[in-house]
This record gives C-alpha cells, sequence and structure tokens, in this order.
C-alpha cells in the first residue's frame, strides 16, 4: 500500500479521488492522504479528504509518496510535474479506472489518468501525464504525447498522432492519419479533417485555427510540426 496525494483541489482533483477509491474498493492499493493545492482551503473537499498544504508537503514528506496531478490545463500540468521531478521520494503513478479497456499499448508513460469507460486500441503510445477522461477513445496505432489532456468522448482515430501539452476538447472527432501539434486545442466539438499545426487553437466542424500565438495566421493545412511526441519518454 502507497500513500497518495491528489495536486489539485478543483473538479478534475475530486473526480480522480473518487477513480481512486474505486480501484481501493477492489484491491486496496492507496493510502489517500488528500489533496495538495496551491492556494489554500480549510475544511473537507471531498468525502474525509481535505487540503494538506502547498507543495512544500511533498517535497518535505520524507518517505515514498505517490503524486497524481489533478490538472487538466497540459502546460500547467507539465510545469508541476517537471518540479516534483526533482523529489527522489515522488512517484508518478498511472491510475487506470478499472472500466477503461487498454489493450496491447506500445508504450505507456507514468502519471497517466484514464477514467471510467475509456477505450484504447492496439498499439498506442501515451506519453507521460496523459489524461484519457471519460469515455475517450484511442484508435489503434496512434499516439497522444506528454501533458495531453484528452475531454470526455472525445474520439480519436487510427493512426493519428497528437503532439505535447494538447488539449483535445469534449465530444471532439480526429480524423485517421491526422496530425496535431505540440501545445494546441481542439476545441470542444471539434471535427479535425486537416492536420494542426503547433500552437495552434482550431474549432468547428471543420475545424479551423483562431489562434496561432507563434506562426499568426498558420493556416491548418501548413505543414504540421508535430513530430513523433512519444518517442522521448
Ligand atoms: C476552444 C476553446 C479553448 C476556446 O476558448 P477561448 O480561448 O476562451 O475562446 P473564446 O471563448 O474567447 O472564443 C473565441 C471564439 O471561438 C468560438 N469558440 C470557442 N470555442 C468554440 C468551440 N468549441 N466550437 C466552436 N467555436 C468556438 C467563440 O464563439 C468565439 O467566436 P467569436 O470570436 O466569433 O465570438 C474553448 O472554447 C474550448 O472549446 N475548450 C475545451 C473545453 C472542454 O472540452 N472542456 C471539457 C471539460 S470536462
Amino acid at each position: 500500500m502507497h500513500d497518495l496525494v491528489i495536486y489539485g483541489a478543483g473538479g478534475l482533483g475530486r473526480e480522480i479521488a473518487e477513480v481512486v477509491r474505486r480501484i481501493n474498493e477492489q484491491h486496496y492499493v492507496w493510502n489517500l492522504l488528500g489533496f495538495v493545492d496551491d492556494v489554500p482551503h480549510s475544511g473537507t473537499i471531498w468525502r474525509n479528504l481535505e487540503v494538506l498544504g502547498d507543495i512544500r508537503f511533498i517535497r518535505q514528506f520524507g518517505k515514498p509518496l505517490d503524486v497524481v496531478l489533478g490538472i487538466g490545463a497540459p502546460s500547467p500540468k507539465k510545469r508541476i510535474y517537471q518540479k516534483l521531478k526533482q523529489c527522489a521520494h515522488v512517484h508518478f503513478p498511472n491510475v487506470i479506472d478499472r472500466t477503461a479497456q487498454i489493450t496491447a499499448p506500445a508504450r505507456m508513460g507514468e502519471g497517466l489518468v484514464i477514467f471510467p469507460m475509456c477505450f484504447v486500441s492496439l498499439n498506442v503510445a501515451l506519453g507521460h501525464c496523459v489524461y484519457l477522461n471519460t469515455g475517450a477513445y484511442v484508435a489503434h496505432d496512434s499516439s497522444i504525447g506528454s501533458f495531453g489532456s484528452v475531454m470526455p468522448h472525445a474520439s480519436i482515430s487510427g493512426n493519428v498522432v497528437i503532439g505535447e501539452e494538447t488539449l483535445i476538447g469534449a465530444g471532439a472527432s480526429i480524423l485517421q492519419g491526422r496530425t496535431v501539434g505540440s501545445r494546441s486545442t481542439v476545441g470542444m466539438g471539434g471535427i479535425v479533417i486537416d492536420d494542426v499545426p503547433d500552437d495552434c487553437v482550431a474549432v468547428g466542424n471543420p475545424a479551423k485555427p483562431i489562434r496561432s500565438p507563434s506562426k499568426p495566421n498558420v493556416s491548418v493545412n501548413a505543414e504540421s510540426g508535430g513530430g513523433l511526441p512519444c518517442q522521448d519518454f
């Protein structure tokens, strides 16, 4: 049995607490101590769990500690992961709901959170700290780079490459063989039929960019710099 804290006491953190509780119902894997948050909270957050402190609680823990990041936005998730990675006693377990189905993955990083009713098909690569939220579907031979968040009921077809730190909004769909670049967002309900470049926010059906900070006026048909995000973990 391992001590565990959830970093982030918001809605996602509470949802993760429920996944942990459900896993513990079957096999008692984790002693869930509570939440850690940058913002002080007093009192109970969820069930009998409280905020124990900020990042210093983890740094000063003094014995092995499992940490799950309850942070949906990919870039802050990466920042906190990199900070905590420097603590030798911190480990990032994979938290996978017992109703999720994962068939013969190619590679899986650490710190994954896979919510209820997700389906991950054959030969899929998932980087570190990837979240698949409720009902997300990832088809064969696809990859999702580290710190990616796939929101509820998004559907990623086969042979899709998703870069690092990219968010796929709830109910979005990605056509097979397409690339969504790093640090990009596909909006809720977006239908991606052309590659989405790095640093782009694309929305609608078909998804078109509304913003691209590093490359203003970039077209969705521009060559994507998505690369092979899962190679480096
Ligand atoms: C795409 C997204 C990131 C844009 O957020 P934002 O930067 O705050 O953008 P705004 O709300 O200012 O909207 C900018 C424009 O895009 C449009 N827009 C925003 N999201 C859209 C979407 N999902 N589909 C279609 N159009 C969208 C807005 O109507 C607005 O259009 P306008 O300029 O013509 O008025 C956000 O709307 C989104 O879809 N996030 C994903 C949310 C999600 O999946 N949550 C899951 C929770 S479990």
